[in-house]
């Protein structure tokens, strides 16, 4: 880390997600994970989807390719995500038995937190298994894991994660913790007990990762924030940001407003996390407006480009880096 941290504050490591197609192709999209970040995160090449296409055999190659990088340039590396209920193969989401299920999530975290033991320090163990809009006696996403091994399936995760990689630091990463959203404060509450339950049963986990998919139209609940950071604390647990980006569908079409809005509204999400707890790292969900899953996900209706990221489609700095460089 280099540059100016906030007055009182250690620097923060900085990083971004990095999609393998980009990355293969487009020298540019190197050169700016070279540049900004600290700390890398394979994108997709990591999920089931990617390394458990073939049920028979685990393909490494994209993933390894990032890796590979990451080390040549000195980055830490965050891996997302052992147990997802999206980016399944397809005979993944066909299991049908509590046995089968239970094995291959086991077998799965074995080898894959082994082979990158050296390399992987922070693992997102489970992604998104918290409700969209928890109920009372519904905590959990409909999920194939849900399904075969009901709550249990956090518990064998973690497990095995920590059996495998002793020295690993295991997350919970979710979303919506940080906004005024219905749900919002139901979900902080669910990754609490959820953490809560894994260490009284003595179970390792380390930290919660919070997305921070914001929108742009909506403001933080930094009263919200804070009392999650405070939670945190009193749990022993670390708290990192994970996928920060910018949900702008909603904003008017000027893409300077849009702009000065999205970074106004990243200052007040970071200095209100800050403000509470040091996070372990920031890191966005890619880097330049040219590649963002928003466009697809979250599509304006004037068709105009989104713009969710700290450079612009053709790698110009926006006013988002800058407030990010304030921690760096
Ligand atoms: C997204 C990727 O950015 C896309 O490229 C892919 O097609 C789908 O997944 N929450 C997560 C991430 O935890 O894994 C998702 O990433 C975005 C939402």
């Amino acid at each position: 880390a280099s540059g100016t941290a906030l007055a009182g504050e250690r620097p923060i490591p900085l990083g971004s997600a990095a999609e393998v197609g980009a990355f293969r192709t487009d020298p540019r999209y190197r050169d700016a994970l070279r540049r900004h970040c600290d700390v890398i995160v394979p994108m997709n090449d990591l999920k089931w989807q990617a390394l458990r296409h073939d049920r028979a055999r685990f393909d490494f190659s994209g993933a390894d390719q990032i890796v590979a990088f990451a080390r040549e340039h000195g980055k830490a590396l965050r891996g997302h995500a052992l147990l997802w209920g999206e980016a399944l193969p397809p005979w993944a989401k066909e299991m049908t038995t509590r046995a089968e299920a239970e094995r291959e999530l086991v077998g799965h975290i074995e080898v894959v937190v082994d082979r990158y033991k050296d390399r992987i320090a922070t693992w997102d163990v489970v992604n998104e298994v918290i409700a969209y809009d928890p109920q009372p006696g519904a905590p959990y996403r409909d999920t194939i894991w849900q399904r075969l091994l009901g709550p249990e399936h956090v518990e064998i995760a973690y497990r095995t994660a920590a059996r495998v990689d002793p020295a690993a630091r295991l997350v919970l990463n979710d979303f919506h913790f940080e906004q005024q959203i219905p749900g919002a404060a139901a979900r902080r509450k669910v990754a609490l007990d959820i953490c809560r339950r894994l260490k009284d049963k003595g179970i390792p986990i380390h930290g919660i990762g919070m997305q921070a998919h914001l929108y742009a139209d909506k403001d933080v609940d930094v009263d919200g924030v804070h009392g999650f950071m405070r939670d945190l604390d009193a749990l022993g647990l670390d708290v990192e940001i994970t996928e920060l980006d910018l949900i702008d569908w909603k904003l008017p079409a000027d893409a300077a407003g849009r702009d000065a809005t999205g970074a106004a509204l990243v200052s007040r999400f970071l200095a209100a996390v800050v403000a509470a707890k040091q996070p372990k790292a920031i890191v966005t969900w890619g880097l330049t407006d040219r590649y963002s899953w928003v466009h697809d996900t979250f599509p304006r209706q004037d068709r105009a480009r989104a713009r969710p990221l700290p450079l612009d489609a053709d790698y110009r700095p926006k006013p988002m880096l800058a407030v990010l460089e304030r921690y760096r």
